[in-house]
């Protein structure tokens, strides 16, 4: 695997693989690789000839306050699982790289709508951080394929949104989420968690799961909504949100089947996400 840091010598090492006809599938990471990237980069591998993995911890999509310091940042390990996984190229460019006149300077893209509510109306400015790097880096690799986890279920709906709307030929491939055998997520913020809260993070997964069974059941979206959240509080955690969506994030109505029920909420100092899909029935009142 090569690593890359510089722009003009990505360019120039992909448009070899280019002219030999060869797919290009990237893979965004921030780093702090556990078996949820990996599923990304074999998902790429299924989908192209060359995969390329970035590896920047971004901070414009990190909001005043939140983790951007603190974030994991485990370099040289990250480096070896790529390589063990089958990646080709690593692009892992400096802050000054990819910004080079700072932040205040940069111009931003801006997915209207489907980044708006859940994540994106807890830490503003946040999607447009995420989608400005990852037009970025679509414009750099210029890959076929592109793969996100389904955990960050929100902004895999942002990413495709961007793409449709800006013409991009990329087809971008959503990755199931990869649990922990006790159902938690796999996430790089779970390493924040102490070994009690560790324990009690499972509960997230759990409480979607009742939910979900309720909901499929036909029971009331509005009593379901309150019951997980007052079954989060019990477990420990400080709810953000709680809600069922349809499956393009736009509010459920009478007519929706395939819905998708999300969650974040705060654990000590990390704050989880997850999500699971629901198949509601026709009977299912809609109110939330
Ligand atoms: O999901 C992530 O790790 C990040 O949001 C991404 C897509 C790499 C952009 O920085």
């Amino acid at each position: 695997m090569r690593t890359l840091r510089d722009i003009d010598e990505l360019r120039s090492t992909l448009r070899a693989y280019r002219q030999r006809g060869q797919r290009i599938a990237l893979v965004p990471t921030m780093g702090n690789l556990h078996a949820g990237h990996l599923a990304l980069v074999t998902c790429a591998r299924q989908h192209a000839d060359i995969v390329v993995a970035s590896l920047f911890v971004n901070p414009m999509q990190f909001g005043p306050g939140e983790d951007l310091d603190g974030y994991p940042r485990t370099f040289s390990a990250d480096q070896a699982q790529l390589t063990e996984a089958g990646c080709d190229v690593l692009f892992a460019p400096a802050v000054s790289t990819l910004y080079p006149n700072g932040l205040d300077a940069q111009t931003r893209v801006h997915v209207p709508e489907v980044g708006e509510g859940l994540c994106g109306g807890s830490r503003p400015g946040h999607f447009d951080g995420v989608s400005t790097v990852v037009s970025m880096l679509f414009n750099l690799v210029q890959p076929d394929i592109a793969c996100f986890g389904e955990k960050d279920y929100q902004q895999l709906a942002v990413i495709r949104k961007l793409v449709r709307d800006l013409h991009m030929p990329i087809e971008i491939i959503g990755v199931p989420i990869v649990r922990a055998e006790d159902g938690l997520a796999l996430s790089s913020r779970n390493g924040y968690l102490s070994s009690e809260e560790r324990a009690t993070a499972p509960a997230l997964y759990r409480t979607l799961c009742v939910l979900r069974d309720a909901l499929e059941r036909g029971e009331p979206i509005e009593t379901i909504i309150h019951q997980g959240k007052t079954a989060l509080y019990d477990a420990g955690f400080t709810p953000d949100y709680l809600e069922l969506r349809d499956a393009t994030l736009a509010p459920v109505s009478p007519t929706t089947r395939h819905a998708v029920l999300l969650a974040a909420a705060t654990l000590g100092p990390a704050r989880l996400i997850d999500n699971l899909s629901v198949q509601l029935p026709a009977t299912t009142a809609t109110g939330q």
